[in-house]
């Protein structure tokens, strides 16, 4: 059974107490939250001041998704906001393995986002450090994108990776999510399944968040 990481997103941000109390209800295992700088993405979400709304509005895991250059400026920041999950673009960070060294030093799991383009044995000298691993099966910036069927094929080959090292690392699934292709997901070796438009977009997200658990 995979855990459900709903993307805030693609929420209604005029009615997030609801939406929150929706999740904190639901079968969602973690809030999903996406920060863009409009830099590393070619689009501007949130930052900080949010995360810590939101870590005040569930006891749920914070998994929040760095899509920022630099993002060791503001590793501190998003520990203090409430982060439990910190994830960082590998394409973002010439000296990797440091940055996941002061995530863990800062109390936090240490995420590595990969974009579509990048191979999974580019994580071949840092899977050891990681415990996640965020692979974008769309480019990052947006919700609501089509899901890139190539990223079956990645998650084999990382399952395969982590399997072979006795790993406890997580695969996430980030982008394009649907009821339709979450088991061929999940089949291929994924453990979190990210879903933005695929829960808020239904007439019942919370239904929707148990359909997806039960793929
Ligand atoms: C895209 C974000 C995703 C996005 C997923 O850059 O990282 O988390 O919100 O949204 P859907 O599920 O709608 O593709
Ligand atoms: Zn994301």
């Amino acid at each position: 059974m995979a855990l459900i990481a709903p993307s805030l997103l693609s929420a209604n941000f005029l009615q997030l107490e609801k939406d929150c109390a929706m999740l904190n209800q639901s079968e969602a295992d973690y809030y999903h939250l996406d920060v863009m700088d409009g830099r590393f993405v070619p689009n501007i979400s949130f930052g900080p001041m949010l995360v810590d709304f939101f870590r005040k509005a569930t006891t749920k895991t914070c998994d929040v998704h760095l899509m920022i250059l630099e993002p060791e400026k503001f590793a501190e920041q998003f520990k203090n906001a409430g982060a439990d999950i910190l994830s960082v673009h590998i394409e973002a960070c010439p000296h990797l393995h440091r940055n996941l060294q002061q995530i863990h030093a800062l109390g936090m799991k240490a995420g590595v986002a990969i974009n579509p383009h990048t191979p999974v044995s580019m994580l071949a000298d840092v899977l050891h450090d990681t415990d996640l691993v965020c692979m974008m099966s769309v480019n990052p910036g947006f919700g609501g994108q089509k899901f890139i069927q190539h990223t079956i094929e990645k998650i084999k080959q990382l399952r395969t990776m982590i399997d072979e090292r006795g790993l406890k690392t997580l695969i996430e699934i980030d982008g394009g999510v649907t009821l339709e292709n979450a088991p061929s997901i999940i089949a291929a070796g994924a453990d979190v399944l990210v879903a933005g438009n695929t829960v808020f977009k239904s007439a019942d997200p919370s239904a929707t968040i148990s359909a997806l658990k039960n793929c």
